[in-house]
């Protein structure tokens, strides 16, 4: 008769124990119990970057890595970028359900009231020098704003957690543009509350002398690109933001440390790195030589290759038609055919294929940020303002969920056993 559990005999004592299986998933804890010695701490699992360790239990976004199936609440991917907006789809994560629509008028209206900051932090952000990297700077002004807002640090109160979250969501578009004016020594653009959430930040990224032509296109275009990095479930800056947010910290430093995390060349600054590559490629001849040298293993296919899906990321494919739309707009450049032709050769060449090594979502993201005007090493700072929604609504959940505690893993020790000191003269 089956059963929903694991039978495990240890042959170092030949005595065997019964765990439950829930969702195709043991509890690590359960093998706490196997033990030789009585005295023994007992049974851990070993699992470096957590390749195969749930952590939580989530309702937000269902990724099915083989069959390349994003979902967030649900929703499939495709469908929520052709319809909805960035907004909607920020309260979507976090509410659970679709907004009406009073509800969506009261978080545009919640957040729209809360996209100015304290002029100091422009005095913050005027002490980093001229060519200080966006990210850092990204992740420095953040960590700071919690000092601004003491009040976040109760996180026990549903409705103050809620105020901390539109103010990030009001916020990070604001400070996102003030670190591209002072980078660029312009000066600050303040935010236009009659203007829309993605209409304000690009206006305050671009206004010159108070004045700016929105492109539609384009504008509709960068929405998407939000909307496809809203979340992700658990990757790397979204584990940074639980770990970090579960010691009880206010989710200002919380999402800082996300930011941190994002900022990387193997998660979200992949799509810098990429940039990076295509210049150093030069021209289309110089393809295959590049090629062969990262099956030889000297450096990565940035834009290449993906922890959770084996196929190809529904996310770059997306990406790809919104390419089409903005370069309609501004004109093919040399990259995207570099681009375009190193995808054909990756894909018909065996060490890819082998590998299920697909472009990811950072491939082309990159190069409609540089078409729209943006700098290179500013290309993560709009992921981090799409990934934002998505950290808020996983360090909501990780708040609410009682099986949560700090995170807090294990280690096999591999260092020296217990040992005298050594006094300097005889070392
Ligand atoms: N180019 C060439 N070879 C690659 C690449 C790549 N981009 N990615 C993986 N491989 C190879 C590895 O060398 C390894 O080969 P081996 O088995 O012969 O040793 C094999 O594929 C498996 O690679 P891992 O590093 O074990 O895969 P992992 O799941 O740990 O890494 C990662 C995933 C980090 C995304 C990796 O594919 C990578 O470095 N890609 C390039 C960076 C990038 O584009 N990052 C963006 C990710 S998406 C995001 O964060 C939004």
């Amino acid at each position: 008769m089956a059963s929903d559990t694991l039978t495990i005999t240890d042959n170092r004592t030949g005595k065997a124990y019964d765990v439950p299986i829930t969702d195709d998933t043991i509890r690590a804890i359960d093998l706490r119990q196997i033990k030789v010695k009585d005295d023994d701490f007992g049974m851990m699992t070993y699992d470096p970057a957590f390749m195969n360790t749930a952590a939580c239990r989530s309702a937000i976004t269902y990724i099915d890595g083989d069959r390349g199936i994003l979902r967030y609440r649900g929703y499939p991917i495709e469908q929520i970028a052709d319809k909805a907006t960035f907004l909607e789809v920020a309260y979507l994560l976090n509410e659970g359900e679709l907004p009406n629509r009073a509800q969506l008028d009261k978080w545009t209206n919640d957040i729209r009231f809360h996209t100015y900051v304290h002029t100091n932090l422009i005095k913050f952000l005027e002490g980093y020098r001229y060519d200080a990297h966006p990210m850092g700077m990204l992740l420095g002004i953040v960590g700071g704003l919690s000092t601004f807002y003491p009040d976040a640090k109760d996180i026990e109160d549903k409705q103050n957690r809620y105020i901390q979250r539109v103010r990030l969501m009001a916020k990070l578009p604001t400070l996102a543009a003030f670190l591209f004016r002072h980078s660029r020594g312009l000066p600050y653009e303040f935010p236009r509350n009659d203007l829309g959430y993605v209409g304000n930040y690009v206006n305050m990224m671009f206004s010159i002398g108070g004045k700016h032509e929105p492109n539609p296109v384009l504008q509709r275009a960068l929405e998407i690109l939000l909307i496809l990095h809203a979340d992700h479930e658990q990757n790397c800056s979204t584990s940074a933001v639980r770990a970090v947010g579960s010691s009880g910290v206010d989710p200002f430093s919380a999402v800082s440390a996300g930011i941190a995390a994002l900022y990387g060349p193997l998660h979200g600054g992949a799509n810098e790195a990429v940039l990076r590559m295509l210049d150093e490629i030069g021209t289309k001849d110089k393809i295959p030589a590049f090629i062969e040298s990262v099956k030889q293993g000297h450096g990565r296919l940035m834009g290449f290759g993906h922890r959770v899906y084996k196929s190809y990321d529904p996310r770059a494919k997306l990406i790809k038609k919104v390419a089409d739309d903005v370069f309609a707009q501004t004109g093919l450049n040399n990259k995207l055919e570099i681009a375009l032709e190193l995808e054909r050769i990756a894909l018909s060449d065996e060490y890819f294929i082998k590998r299920k090594l697909y472009p990811n979502v950072d491939f082309y993201s990159g190069l409609i940020y540089q078409a729209m005007g943006y700098p290179t090493d500013y290309f993560t700072v709009i992921f981090a303002l799409g990934r934002l929604p998505g950290w808020l609504a996983q360090w909501e959940e990780m708040i609410g969920d009682k099986e949560q505690k700090i995170a807090r893993p294990r280690q096999i020790y591999t260092g020296h056993d217990e040992r005298p000191y050594v006094p300097m003269e005889k070392r």
